[in-house]
C-alpha cells in the first residue's frame, strides 16, 4: 500500500506508534520478576501500517450484550463481596470520546482468587462469580461494570509480596495500534508501595491507574462507584500493563 496518493493519503489520519517519555513502565524490570523471561531482547520492529491497521478492529455490536457488563448476575446467585459500580469514559488523545470501543475486564473475586486454572491461591472460589465482563464505550465514550470488589491476592514474586486490589482491562481504540492492556488500582491501597507492577509505572503516571470515588455515580442503599477515565494516547495516555498476569 505504498502507492496511495499525496491526495489520497491525506485523508487518512494514520495513528504512531507513538510512546509518550515517563508514561510507561519498561518492558522488562527486574522487581517484577516475570518480565525478565518476556522482555524483548532485540528492537522492535516496526509494522507497516495499511489500511487493515488503522481501519479496524470492527465490533459487531450484536455479539456484546447489556448483560455482559454485569458481573453479579451472570449465575443463579449474587456473589460474595462488596458490590461497586466502576465507570469512566475513554478518549483519545485529542481528548474526544471514543464509542463503540470493546472494553473487557478480568478480575479475582472478593477473596483474592481467579477462577483459573494457574491461581492456587487457597482462597474460595465463588460459584456466583466468573469475573470476567465487556461492554461497549456510549456515544459519549462511556463504559460502565457493576462488579464486586476483587480481594489482594499473594503471588510470589518475592517474599511476602501481595497485589493491591486491582481490575485489569483490555480496550480497543479507533485502530488495532490502539490497544490498550492496563490495570485499574483502587484509591490509598495500602499495598502500592510493596508492588512492582504499580511501581513499574513512572511516578508521574502512576495516579492515572487510580479510579476515585464518585459519590454522584453510588447508588444509595446499593452500591459504592469509582470513576476511572482512561486516555488511549498522547499526554495524558495510561500507562499499559507490561506483564500478562498477576
Ligand atoms: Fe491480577
Amino acid at each position: 500500500m505504498t502507492t496511495r496518493t499525496p491526495a489520497a493519503a491525506a485523508r487518512f489520519a494514520l495513528p504512531s506508534y507513538e510512546r509518550p517519555e515517563g508514561v510507561n513502565p519498561p518492558l522488562g524490570y527486574p522487581d517484577y520478576r516475570s518480565t525478565a523471561l518476556r522482555a524483548p531482547r532485540q528492537p522492535p520492529l516496526v509494522v507497516p501500517q495499511r489500511l487493515t491497521e488503522v481501519t479496524g478492529p470492527l465490533l459487531g455490536e450484536e455479539r456484546v450484550t447489556a448483560a455482559d457488563a454485569d458481573l453479579t448476575t451472570q449465575h443463579a446467585g449474587e456473589p460474595i463481596g462488596e458490590r461497586i459500580i466502576v465507570t469512566g469514559r475513554v478518549l483519545d488523545s485529542d481528548g474526544r470520546a471514543v464509542p463503540g470501543t470493546l472494553v473487557e475486564i478480568w478480575q479475582a473475586n472478593a477473596a483474592g482468587r481467579y477462577r483459573h486454572q494457574t491461581d492456587q491461591h487457597p482462597a474460595p472460589l465463588d460459584p456466583n462469580f466468573t469475573g470476567a465482563g465487556r461492554c461497549l464505550t456510549d456515544p459519549q465514550g462511556r463504559y460502565r461494570f457493576v462488579t464486586v470488589k476483587p480481594g489482594a491476592y499473594p503471588w510470589q514474586n518475592h517474599h511476602n509480596a501481595w497485589r493491591p486490589q486491582h481490575i485489569h482491562f483490555s480496550l480497543f481504540g479507533r485502530a488495532f495500534t490502539q490497544r490498550l492492556v492496563t490495570q485499574m488500582f483502587f484509591p490509598s491501597d495500602p499495598l502500592f508501595s510493596q508492588d512492582p507492577i504499580f511501581s513499574s509505572v513512572p511516578e508521574a503516571a502512576r495516579e492515572r491507574m487510580i479510579a476515585r470515588l464518585d459519590l454522584d455515580r453510588t447508588e444509595p442503599e446499593w452500591a459504592l462507584a469509582y470513576t476511572w477515565d482512561i486516555v488511549l494516547r498522547g499526554h495524558g495516555a495510561a500507562a499499559f500493563d507490561a506483564g500478562e498476569g498477576a
